[in-house]
């Protein structure tokens, strides 16, 4: 996938003031800060990013990588939930932004959004960058200067600034009380920025951010097993709370993950020319490896009665619908015990959870489903659903009915 046109000319156009070879050199040195994920010395520092160098810096090199996974992971959600169409948008630990270009051009129906960060930098970058944009929601974006660890404290102040007016973020979060907020923003994101808070304050930030969700708060982080544990135990809490897991999961049970294994997924970006200078790489992409869960508040009956729209299917729902039987199992898209169906929402039987191994007469697939993670082989003798199986990827949904054994990976055929 490529940057959308007007972020890649953004960049080029902001980035100018610091030369590729310098932004290479401040990017080596925040990308071990990162990897090694509060290195010796990091006592006492708040942050990861510590001088205006370095968001200029992260912007050049990681914006592009970040963008691709949370346009993946909300082409996910689009995918599961095809009429849902948010209208309100928080990112928590924005960055540069770039949660709020990459849900614009997934829902550009989004109207508002509010944008936390800490780092004046960061909030300033990601203003200019916005300028480039050609939606007026992300040129109109609140950008709030905040502390993710006290969203409470964040809203309190933003209500009490909203006496004098001087105040201009939605009018849903003026309103909002905290303590019986359950209606503020229809998406809320966080992404990459779960592991740059403390384990104590983790929980404390969803449970603030799951409270003024009105339809889905995602969570996105690196595709490492570190990001993915986070991730997992992110899931597990959303669901305490009452979630229904979107994606990637087709199911609320239990993680059947093996303790040694992770679950991510990957997305191609193209490297554009400064991109290229400053990662000193040859290749002209590179491919970002992501964990996420998307948890909504309602389930899919009660998404469609926030506005989506029962008759529209995405190509997922008519590959799953016009599915045929396979080997004495149910065919595929048809209901199965283990599936969770509601208007508005697809049937996701399964997910592809790697890359499918193409063999001599057969694909193997690894899927996730309600019962566990089994293994899949579709053969060339069953026409019709090898001809779908070839269009499958890793991330994919499985359209077929996935063998409801618990453990970790069952043979099913
Ligand atoms: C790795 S960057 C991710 C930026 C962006 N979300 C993305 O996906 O590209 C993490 C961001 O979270 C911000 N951040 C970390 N801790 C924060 C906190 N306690 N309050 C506000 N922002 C925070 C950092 O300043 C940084 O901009």
């Amino acid at each position: 996938m490529e940057l959308p046109k007007e972020l890649r000319y953004a960049l080029e156009s902001e980035l100018t003031e610091i030369s590729p070879k310098r932004l290479a050199q401040i990017a080596s040195g925040l990308s071990g800060r990162y990897r090694e994920n509060r290195p010796a010395g990091w006592a006492g520092r708040k942050s990861f990013i510590e001088s205006r160098e370095d968001v200029f810096a992260y912007a050049a090199f990681r914006m592009p990588a970040t963008f691709a996974a949370v346009y993946s992971a909300l082409d996910q959600v689009r995918e599961v939930l095809p009429g849902w169409k948010p209208q309100t948008l928080l990112d928590a630990g924005a960055g540069p932004g770039t949660v709020i270009w990459a849900a614009d051009a997934i829902y550009p129906d989004i109207k508002a959004i509010t944008l936390l960060e800490r780092e004046d930098g960061m909030i300033e970058l990601g203003k200019r960058l916005a300028k480039h944009a050609s939606s007026t929601s992300i040129r109109n974006a609140d950008w709030i200067s905040a502390d993710i660890k006290n969203i409470r404290e964040v809203f309190s102040r933003e209500r009490a600034s909203s006496v004098d007016s001087s105040c201009n973020i939605p009018d849903k979060v003026q309103s909002c009380d905290f303590d019986t907020a359950a209606d503020v923003f229809d998406l809320v994101a966080a992404s990459y920025v779960l592991g740059e808070l403390d384990e104590k304050d983790r929980k404390t930030f969803l449970e603030n951010l799951w409270k003024i969700t009105s339809g889905i708060l995602i969570i996105i982080e690196p595709g490492t097993p570190a990001g993915f544990l986070r991730i997992k135990q992110a899931r597990e809490q959303l669901i305490n709370e009452g979630g229904v897991v979107v994606a990637p999961c087709p199911h609320n049970a239990r993680c059947p993950m093996a303790e040694d294994d992770w679950c991510h997924f990957s997305r191609r970006i193209s490297r554009s020319r400064l991109h290229r200078q400053i990662k000193a790489g040859e290749l002209s992409y590179e491919d970002e490896k992501f964990s996420f869960v998307a948890v909504a508040r309602k389930t899919g009956e009660a998404m469609h009665a926030g506005g989506v729209d029962p008759g529209e299917a995405s190509p997922a729902a008519e590959r799953a619908a016009d599915g045929k039987d396979t080997a004495g199992e149910t065919p595929p898209g048809s209901k199965s015990e283990t599936e969770e169906t509601s208007p508005g929402r697809v049937s996701v039987p399964g997910r592809v959870l790697r890359h499918p191994l193409i063999r001599k007469g057969y694909i193997e697939f690894e899927v996730c489903g309600p019962g566990g993670i089994s293994r899949k082989i579709v053969t060339r003798r069953d026409r019709e659903m090898y001809r779908k199986a070839r269009d499958l990827g890793w991330g994919s949904i499985f359209p077929g009915p996935i063998c409801p054994k618990q453990g970790n990976i069952a043979e099913t055929e």
